[in-house]
C-alpha cells in the first residue's frame, strides 16, 4: 500500500501544458546554464580539500566524480526529455515509484539544493575576505569564519585537547557574516523577483572560463613534475581510499547540470536540447577542472598535512584549521591543502598576485549566481511539491505586489543563512552530496522501471545500454555515498526520518493524488 501512490505522467504533462511557461531556452542557454550552475565554489575553493584528502591523485578524484556524473546525466536526460516539467528527479520519480519515495527525493534535493547554496556562499566569504585583505581591508577574522566555534563544540564534547584544536580555538572566528549577508541578499532578491537571466549568466559564465582559463594559463608553464609523484610527493599519499574520498567531496563542484532539467519546461525542442545541454555543460567543465587541478598541483604540490596517527587530518575540522595556522607561524609558505581560495593562493605563490587578485574579484562576481541557481531550484521544488499537496499551501503563498513565493523564499533563506553562518564549507558540501547522490540514484531507478512499466512511450532521448549506465549510476552514487565521512553519511538517514515523519502526518493525509485531485 506504500508505493501505490503514481501521479500519472499524462497527468503531469498536462499540468505544464496548462501552466504554460514561455519557451524560450536553446541548446546553447542551455548549456550556459549548466556551466553557470555548475562552476563554482566546487573547483575555486574545495580543490584544496581534495587534495588534503587524496594528494595529486585528486586528479583520479576528478574523473571518478565526473563520471559517476556523466552516467547520471544520460539517465537525467532521458527523463528530463520525456518529462519535460520542472521539479527536476522529486517530479520523475513521483511519475514512476510513487509518492512515498518521491517526497523522499524531494526531501534529499532541499539537502542538495538549501545545503549547497550554503556551502557556495561560505565560499564566496572566502574570496570576499581575501580580495579585500589584498586590497589592504583587514575584515576581523572572528566574524569571517566559525573555526574557533567549532574547536569549542569538540572541546566540550570531550575532544582530547591537541595543539592544532586549541591553535584553533585562539585564532579562529565564532561566525562568518560575509556568508550571512550574501544570503540575505540573495533571498531579498529572490523574493523582490530576481530570477537570473540569460543574459547576465552568459556574462558570468564568460568571466568564470576566463578566470579559469587564466588560471591555467599561468600554472602549465611552471608545471613541476615533481609535485605528481616522486620518493618525497607520492602521487598517492592516501591511497586509493583517498582518491574515492576525495571524488565523495569534489563530486560538489559537478553538482548544478541538474538546474538545466528543471528549465525543461522553459525550453524550445526539449527533447533535443535537454540532452545536448546536461551533456555539454558537464563535458566543458569535466576538462577544465582537469586542467585546473593539474595546474595546482603542478605548480605549488598537493601533499596532504598528517595528524600524529600518520593519517591525513579531515578538511575542514578545527584541528586542521589549527595545524594551518602553526605551519603558517612557523615560516613555510601555505600549503595548498590549507588555502581557502585554492586558486587565488595558487597565481599569488608563483609570482602572479595581481592575476590572483582579478580571479579572486572573479569568484566574489560569479559565485553568487550560483547561490541564486541553488536557491531558486530549492524554491521550485518546495512549490511543486506544495502544488502537489504534499507541503501546506501556505508555504506557497505568493507575495501580492512581488508574485513571488515570498514565504518558502523566506524559510529557504533563514536555514541556508544559519548553515553558512556555523558550517565550514566542505561539511556543508558534503551534506548536501549526500542528498544529491540520493536523488541521483532515485533517478536511475526510475529511468529502468519506466523502461519495463512504459516500454512504448515516446523517448525522444534514450538513454544509451540503459542497463548498465543506470547500473553505473547506482552503484557509482552508492559507493561516493559511502565514502563520504561519517557525520555527511549519517546526515541523509537523519534528515530522511526527519521527512518520512512529516510525510506520514501531514503530507499523505492532503496529497492531492492521495485524494483524488490529478
Ligand atoms: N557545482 C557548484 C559549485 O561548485 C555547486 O559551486
Amino acid at each position: 500500500m506504500l508505493f501505490d501512490r503514481v501521479k500519472p505522467l499524462d497527468a503531469i504533462l498536462l499540468t505544464a501544458e496548462k501552466k504554460g511557461l514561455h519557451r524560450s531556452l536553446g541548446a546553447f542557454q542551455l548549456t550556459m546554464l549548466g556551466i553557470g550552475g555548475v562552476i563554482g565554489t566546487g573547483i575555486f575553493v574545495l580543490t584544496s580539500e581534495a587534495a588534503q584528502k587524496a594528494g595529486p591523485g585528486m586528479l583520479l578524484s576528478f574523473c571518478v566524480a565526473g563520471f559517476v556524473c556523466a552516467v547520471a546525466a544520460l539517465c537525467y536526460a532521458e527523463l528530463a526529455s520525456m518529462v519535460p516539467v520542472s521539479g527536476s528527479a522529486y517530479t520523475y520519480t513521483y511519475a514512476v515509484v510513487g509518492e512515498l519515495l518521491a517526497w523522499m527525493v524531494g526531501w534529499a534535493l532541499i539537502l542538495e539544493y538549501a545545503v549547497g547554496a550554503s556551502a557556495v556562499a561560505v565560499g564566496w566569504s572566502n574570496h570576499a575576505v581575501g580580495l579585500l585583505k589584498g586590497l589592504g581591508v583587514a575584515f576581523p577574522n572572528a566574524i569571517s569564519n566559525a573555526d574557533a566555534l567549532n574547536a569549542k563544540v569538540l572541546l566540550s564534547f570531550g575532544t582530547a585537547p591537541t595543539p592544532d584544536l586549541l591553535t584553533a580555538l585562539n585564532t579562529g572566528g565564532w561566525i562568518n557574516i560575509p556568508a550571512v549577508v550574501i544570503t540575505g541578499v540573495i533571498t531579498w532578491l529572490l523574493i523582490i523577483g530576481t530570477t537570473e537571466s540569460a543574459r547576465v549568466n552568459a556574462i558570468l559564465v564568460a568571466i568564470k572560463i576566463l578566470a579559469l582559463t587564466a588560471f591555467v594559463a599561468l600554472t602549465l608553464p611552471v608545471l613541476n613534475s615533481d609535485h605528481f609523484n616522486s620518493l618525497s610527493e607520492p602521487f598517492l599519499p592516501t591511497g586509493t581510499s583517498g582518491v574515492f574520498g576525495a571524488a565523495a567531496s569534489i563530486f560538489f563542484a559537478y553538482v548544478g547540470f541538474d538546474a538545466v532539467s528543471t528549465a525543461a519546461e522553459e525550453t524550445k525542442n526539449p527533447q533535443r536540447n535537454v540532452p545536448i545541454g546536461l551533456i555539454a555543460s558537464l563535458s566543458i567543465c569535466t576538462v577544465f577542472y582537469l586542467l585546473v587541478a593539474s595546474g595546482a598541483i603542478g605548480a605549488i604540490g598537493a601533499q596532504p598535512l598528517l595528524g600524529a596517527n600518520g593519517l591525513s587530518l579531515a578538511p575542514g575540522s578545527a584541528e586542521m584549521a589549527g595545524r594551518c595556522v602553526s605551519v603558517v607561524a612557523k615560516g613555510a609558505i601555505e600549503p595548498l591543502v590549507c588555502s581557502k581560495e585554492a586558486l587565488v593562493h595558487v597565481l599569488d605563490v608563483i609570482g602572479h598576485p595581481g592575476v590572483g587578485r582579478l580571479v579572486g574579484l572573479a569568484a566574489v562576481i560569479a559565485l553568487p549566481s550560483v547561490v541564486l541557481i541553488m536557491m531558486f531550484g530549492q524554491t521550485r521544488v518546495f512549490f511543486t511539491m506544495a502544488r502537489d499537496g504534499l507541503l501546506p499551501d501556505r508555504l506557497a503563498s505568493v507575495h501580492s505586489r512581488y508574485r513571488t513565493p515570498h514565504v518558502v523564499t523566506l524559510v529557504t533563506g533563514l536555514g541556508a543563512a544559519v548553515a553558512a553562518a556555523f558550517l565550514p564549507v566542505g561539511k556543508l558540501a558534503d551534506y548536501s552530496n549526500s542528498g544529491t547522490l540520493f536523488a541521483f540514484m532515485m533517478v536511475a531507478i526510475s529511468v529502468m522501471v519506466l523502461r519495463k512499466t512504459d516500454p512504448d512511450r515516446k523517448r525522444p532521448f534514450r538513454t544509451p545500454a540503459v542497463w548498465l549506465i543506470g547500473a553505473l549510476t547506482i552503484v557509482g552514487c552508492f559507493y561516493l555515498y559511502i565514502s563520504l565521512p561519517l557525520t555527511a553519511i549519517l546526515v541523509l538517514p537523519g534528515w530522511g526520518i526527519l521527512g518520512l515523519i512529516i510525510y506520514f502526518f501531514y503530507s499523505r493525509a492532503h496529497s492531492h493524488v492521495g485524494r483524488g485531485i490529478v
